[in-house]
Order: structure tokens, then C-alpha cells, then sequence
């Protein structure tokens, strides 16, 4: 390869260096950008959804407009990833209550990737045991298709070959955090502490 095609090369790889940044949120690693300022990837997370709330009432994000939203999808049937989540944001939840922040100006969401077996009714009775703050979010296939596609989650059925009854799901284990008009403002790793977000909510939530 002579000196201008390696320069070529070396320029394509940065671009899609570029690209990855700007396209691709990680889901190991904690945002921990607090001044507000939102990143690159902020228009391309979230945006418009309707489901079932875990009352069984049709809801669209407009229904938690004016609160900032933490947003986690996960199922109920979640071995381990999904309670260890949510029982993070409980934990965070309560820190931020301890601390002087105000609840009523947060909408912790749990989205269901699983409508199928997680129902109003099993979401409600399931987010009991984290928080009392906690709304079940499920639908049709179609609104579930829809949501995680504005939120940029991944999610699929893994087959279990031994019954046809039980199977787990493959999902991004992101907790974002919207603002009140519903944009991106960060988000949380899987290995987030309670108490990191507890803060990252003290200082955000206004
Ligand atoms: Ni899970």
C-alpha cells in the first residue's frame, strides 16, 4: 500500500470512528455528563410512544410531559439483570426523596419487552416489590416495536429448547433519563450505583 492510500484508509477510520460515536450509545459504560448539554445523541433517542399503563389506560409520552422520565425496558421474567435494575432506581428513588428531591417530578417507566406475558396486571403487581413510583408500561407487539425503536433497545425472544412454554429475552439494559419535554437527556449503565444516580438526579431533576 503506498503513503495516499494509507492516508485514505486512515481517514475512512476516522469517519467511522465518527459515525460509531455519533450513532451508537454504549450499554456498559456510565454517562456521567451532568452539565445538561445534551450529546450527539440526543435527537435520536426517544420521541413519540403509546401504550397500556399498568392500569390497563392507553398512554403516549404527552401523558408524562412537564416530568423528566426514567425510562428502563426490561420483562418480569428477567432472572437477574432486570431485578438488579430496577431495584437500583428504587434505591436511587429514595436517596433522591432523602435528599430533598421531589417524586412528583419524575416518571420512573418500566417498558416491558415482553407483552406477551407481561400484563397490566403482572407489571403492577411485579413493580410493587421495587417501588411504589414505578409505572408498568405493555401494549401490542406493534407499540412495543415502536417504543423500543424510539429508544434504540434492543430485544429478542431467546428459544428454549427444551420447552416451548419458557424462554427468556436478550435486551438492552439501559435506564435513560428524558427530560421534561421529552428529549434525551442521559443515561445509566447496568452498573450504575444507587447513589450515583440518586445524585446525577439530585442535580438534574429542577
Ligand atoms: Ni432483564
Amino acid at each position: 500500500m503506498n503513503r495516499s492510500a494509507l492516508i485514505a484508509v486512515a481517514v475512512l477510520a476516522a469517519l467511522a470512528l465518527g459515525l460509531g460515536g455519533r450513532y451508537f450509545i454504549s450499554g456498559g459504560s456510565d454517562d456521567q455528563n451532568t452539565s445538561g448539554t445534551p450529546v450527539k445523541t440526543s435527537a435520536l433517542v426517544g420521541g413519540p410512544f403509546a401504550m397500556v399503563d399498568h392500569d390497563g389506560t392507553q398512554v403516549t409520552q404527552a401523558d408524562y410531559a412537564g416530568r423528566f422520565m426514567i425510562v428502563y425496558f426490561g420483562y418480569t421474567f428477567c432472572p437477574d439483570v432486570c431485578p438488579l435494575g430496577l431495584q437500583i432506581i428504587g434505591e436511587a428513588l429514595d436517596m433522591f426523596v432523602e435528599k430533598g428531591g421531589d417524586l412528583k417530578r419524575i416518571a420512573p417507566l418500566f417498558v416491558t419487552v415482553d407483552p406477551e406475558r407481561d400484563t397490566p396486571e403482572i407489571l403492577k403487581e411485579y413493580l410493587s416489590n421495587f417501588h411504589p413510583g414505578f409505572r408498568g408500561l405493555s401494549g401490542s407487539i406493534e407499540q412495543l416495536t415502536q417504543t423500543a425503536k424510539a429508544y434504540r433497545v434492543y430485544y429478542a425472544k431467546v428459544k428454549d429448547e427444551t420447552s416451548s412454554a419458557e424462554y427468556l429475552m436478550d435486551h438492552t439494559a439501559i435506564t435513560y433519563l428524558m427530560g421534561p419535554d421529552g428529549g434525551y437527556v442521559g443515561h445509566f449503565g447496568h452498573n450504575v450505583t444507587p447513589e450515583a444516580m440518586a445524585e446525577r438526579l439530585l442535580k438534574t431533576v429542577k
